[in-house]
């Protein structure tokens, strides 16, 4: 029987495309669960309040477990006469237990109901995500507690711009999830808001007790304003936008990846457990997972968006409009999760190629900044050592060597101040070395960072 809840105001039945149109439990089933257990501390606020008995509390629990088993158990048939999961959900009570089943929607809305539903899910989905980010970080700090001796270049404009470790590089990309990590701890704490007991629109004239739901549920506080609850979708969006920048953040590191893996750069060698190979080329090994991340890159953006852009102009308080949060919402959380759990194993077992990296650190003339300061520490204004430097990389360039292949007689040729000592600065060792500045790339200053992070309960 697919009768409708609130049939009673209707003459016509709705049309079969307009129920179809109109529904969401193909994709809102996923919250049967919370729906189930916030429809329990509901009915147990209730019956506490002496809006509902004793005994049709028990039958209502014992009524909503069973409905739960059923579900988990594939026994459960979701139908879409019935909309969404909240409906197909509450009659199926009543189908179990009679006409009581219908006392549960006392003092309560669909709109904070659904409210409910979601921000339980949201709030599940953004322990899981700091849990992963936290995941990733540690396969970051384990490699790069492997490489905190290992030269490679540094780039801008992904041109040789001066030596770094690789360890100092992995590092960075260990910065950006901290601050994604934050942001989503920060979010927790609006998402872990109760918003069931604002109703429809404008609270109940039953005596409920909201805190005492809120206990039971585990939320740290009660929503204040009854028309923002069941219009508010901040918490939502602010996920997608998090999730955003978590995506931004392993999208860049997939690229490089994916650069490191090319025969040209031969930085990185992903496990055969992340690659894949061509139907027709025989020597390819693709790094499809990064470029998989990286594509998934946009539907998280996408995702952002059409929240912003369903939002903005709806009048308070409920819209039907706001069922499309979703799908998107739903799309986002299962795209971070999957990214971050494949990327934290993929990290794991990469293996970069120190050799390569070494020889190719000192190309282009990765040192010449380490002249320069040389030539400053010898009095010149930084300004007029650049040009120095400046000329005499052109002059290399023209005779094809490198900097340190550059005779002293022509160097001092350049500038008289230079000396016999200037070959052991200008070698990427020292040129490492010597970035001991707070937060750059020597290993000393890496190890130190290494070391702060290790003393965080988190990393320990
Ligand atoms: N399925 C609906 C949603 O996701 C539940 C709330 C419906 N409320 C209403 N007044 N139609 O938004």
């Amino acid at each position: 029987d697919d009768k409708k809840l609130w049939g009673g105001r209707f003459e016509k039945p709705m049309e079969k495309f307009t129920e179809e149109f109109t529904a969401s439990v193909s994709y809102d089933q996923k919250l049967y669960r919370y729906d189930i257990i916030g429809s329990i501390a509901h009915c147990r606020m209730l019956t506490k309040q002496g809006i509902l008995h004793e005994v049709e509390r028990d039958m209502i629990i014992t009524g909503l477990e069973s409905i739960l088993h059923d579900i988990e158990h594939g026994d459960f048939e979701f139908l879409v006469s019935l909309e969404d999961v909240h409906m197909n959900i509450e009659k199926r009570l009543i189908e179990k237990i009679g006409p009581v089943g219908g006392k549960l929607h006392t003092a309560r809305s669909r709109n904070d109901q659904v409210a409910l539903d979601s921000r339980l899910y949201a709030r599940d989905a953004v322990k899981q995500i700091i849990e992963l980010v936290r995941n990733l970080q540690r396969a970051l700090v384990e490699q790069a507690s492997q490489h905190t001796e290992t030269i490679m270049p540094g780039y801008t404009h992904l041109q040789t711009a001066q030596p770094i470790v690789l360890a100092h590089h992995l590092l960075a990309y260990f910065e950006m999830f901290d601050r994604d990590a934050q942001r989503f701890s920060e979010i927790y704490q609006r998402v872990n808001v109760l918003p069931l007991g604002a109703g429809a629109l404008a609270g109940t004239t039953f005596d409920i007790d909201r805190q005492y739901v809120a206990r039971e549920l585990g939320f740290d506080g009660v929503s204040r304003n009854s028309l923002d609850t069941v219009s508010d979708r901040d918490a939502f969006i602010e996920i997608c936008s998090a999730a955003s920048l978590v995506m931004m953040h392993l999208s860049r590191l997939s690229e490089e990846f994916i650069l490191w893996s090319s025969s040209e750069f031969r930085f990185l060698r992903l496990s055969d457990g992340y690659c894949t190979g061509s139907s027709i080329m025989p020597q390819k090994r693709n790094p499809d997972v990064s470029e998989l991340v990286r594509g998934k890159t946009g539907r998280v953006y996408g995702n952002l968006i059409s929240l912003l852009t369903v939002m903005k102009g709806l009048p308070l308080a409920y819209n039907k409009d706001m069922q499309e949060d979703k799908e998107p919402l739903f799309d986002t959380i299962d795209t971070v999760v999957g990214s971050l759990r494949i990327y934290a194993d993929m990290i794991c077992t990469a293996a970069f190629n120190a050799e390569r990296m070494r020889a190719v650190a000192g190309l282009g003339f990765s040192t010449a900044t380490d002249l320069a300061d040389y030539l400053v520490r010898g009095g010149l204004p930084f300004r007029d050592a650049h040009e120095v430097v400046g000329k005499m990389v052109a002059h290399c360039e023209k005779h094809q060597i490198d900097l340190p292949e550059v005779d002293l007689a022509t160097m001092q040729g350049f500038h008289p101040s230079i000396g016999e000592d200037i070959y052991q600065f200008i070698t990427v060792e020292k040129s490492v070395q010597s970035r001991r500045s707070y937060g750059g790339t020597a290993p000393e200053q890496v190890k130190v960072q290494l070391e702060a992070i290790r003393s965080r309960p988190e990393f320990a």
